[in-house]
């Protein structure tokens, strides 16, 4: 097999796409690119090609992503097939491969994905780092333990109106949501478009605002009637919810559960410390099914342990092991204070022994050291570096990525 491995041209998006659509088996609609378009960027979308042919395709997509106490560009990874006629002959390594070093070379410290099957990439080092949850909710038990006086009032918007006001609640939030991702104008139009053969029977997308002083969140829901005995029986699906207070947490959940017509209010893509599962008074009634959702991958450790904040001020030395990306091995000494953070090469004894994929869990702290030792995955060094690590790692809130990419 002769294979090379670059950049797409902006004409050979199409052709990306295609051999994309084929590796996962779907069906293959031209009319859709200028829709998906907003996820191709020239330089950092990487196509696999045996002669003219493209046998394999990776997207690269730049972000800002929310880390604890600050912001890192990031590369995010999406679009990911390789033609099953090509299958396991290496064509999914060689693309990551050049896509690390590209990512190396433009200084992005940060690689994240959403992965079809988990266990695809900790092999290229990256983690899960972020889970989220899938909610389904019997809305007529779905009264709340503290009564919840509604101090805002709830606004329909036309989609035009909504890509201006919802920017803004969203903005507010991602200052200090880890997970979170910078979104241009063509993404928020992509975010919610629904491909004709994705509606499954379902309304169009209702944009919903809550107002207290001014916009403080919104939901992005769509319906679907049911009337199987000829009562209604109806599923409202949050496609996103965003509050920027706790009032419009409470308030924009109340509408959904109260919502003529509909007995069941299902959401994905939501945070796993869900605190609607403390509000409700009949919490059973909430079924929550966690997943895998941002994968995380150290480019440059150096650069993104210096790149967030810690917990509380000490210094902690991490030994990682980088076999896909060896410039990253080594050990690396973190000193947090109240100022920021440094991180330097170091000959200290670590804390910690870990992997780029151990690293890439740890990094958003949503995943603690204690639990990656119990699962085998990380080693202690010197007593006590697992409970320093997670003092420092761990960050309020948790992680969370509300949409795929
Ligand atoms: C997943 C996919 C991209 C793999 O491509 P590929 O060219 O066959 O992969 P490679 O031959 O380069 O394999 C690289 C390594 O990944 C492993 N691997 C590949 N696919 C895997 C899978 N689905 N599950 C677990 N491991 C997998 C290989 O065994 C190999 O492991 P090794 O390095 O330890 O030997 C391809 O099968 C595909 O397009 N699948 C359908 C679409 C999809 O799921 N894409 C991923 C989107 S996130």
């Amino acid at each position: 097999m002769d294979l090379e491995i670059r950049p797409a041209a902006p004409e050979e998006f199409e052709a990306l796409m295609r051999a994309t659509t084929i590796a996962f088996g779907g069906d293959f609609h031209p009319d859709e690119l200028e829709h998906t378009r907003a996820a191709f960027e020239p330089g950092r979308s990487l196509g696999a090609f045996e002669g003219p042919e493209v046998v394999g395709a990776t997207l690269g997509l730049s972000f800002d992503l929310t880390v604890p106490g600050g912001f890192l560009p990031a590369l995010a990874v999406s679009g990911v097939g390789v033609l099953p006629t090509h299958r396991r002959r290496g064509v999914l390594r060689a693309l990551m491969r050049r896509q690390l070093d590209d990512a190396r070379d433009s200084g992005k410290p940060l690689a994240i994905l959403w992965a079809s099957e988990a266990a695809i990439y900790p092999r290229f080092g990256y983690g899960l780092a972020v889970l989220h949850a899938e909610l389904d909710v019997q809305t007529p038990l779905a009264g709340y333990r503290v009564p919840f006086p509604s101090q805002g009032r709830m606004r329909l918007l036309s989609e035009d109106e909504a890509m201006k006001t919802l920017p803004e609640v969203y903005e507010r939030v991602r200052l200090t949501q880890p997970g979170f991702l910078s979104r241009t104008p063509e993404w928020w139009r992509y975010r919610f478009w629904i491909p004709a053969h994705h509606r499954d029977g379902f309304s169009d997308n209702f944009f919903a605002l809550y107002e207290g002083e001014g916009p403080e969140g919104y939901v992005v829901y769509r319906t679907k009637h049911d009337w199987p005995d000829g009562s209604p029986e109806g599923v409202l699906q949050v496609v996103e919810l965003v509050a920027a207070t706790d009032s419009a947490y409470a308030g924009l959940w109340r509408f959904c559960f109260d919502h003529d017509l509909m007995t069941r209010v299902k959401a994905d893509l939501r945070p796993s410390f869900e605190s609607l599962l403390h509000m409700l008074d009949e919490p059973r009634r909430l079924r929550m099914r966690l997943a895998d959702a941002l994968w995380v991958r150290p480019v440059d450790v150096a650069a993104a342990l210096e790149g967030r904040r810690y917990r509380r001020p000490g210094r902690l030395v991490l030994e990682v092991h980088d076999e896909f990306c060896p410039w990253n091995e080594g050990r690396y000494e973190i000193e947090s204070s109240r100022e920021g953070a440094s991180c330097r090469a170091t000959r200290h004894e670590p804390d910690l022994l870990l992997g780029a994929s151990e690293l890439g869990a740890l990094y958003l702290g949503g995943t603690s050291a204690w639990t990656l030792l119990r699962a085998g995955r990380v080693a202690e060094g010197r007593p006590g570096g697992v409970e320093r690590a997670d003092d420092m790692f761990a960050w309020t809130p948790g992680p969370w990525c509300p949409h795929r990419f």
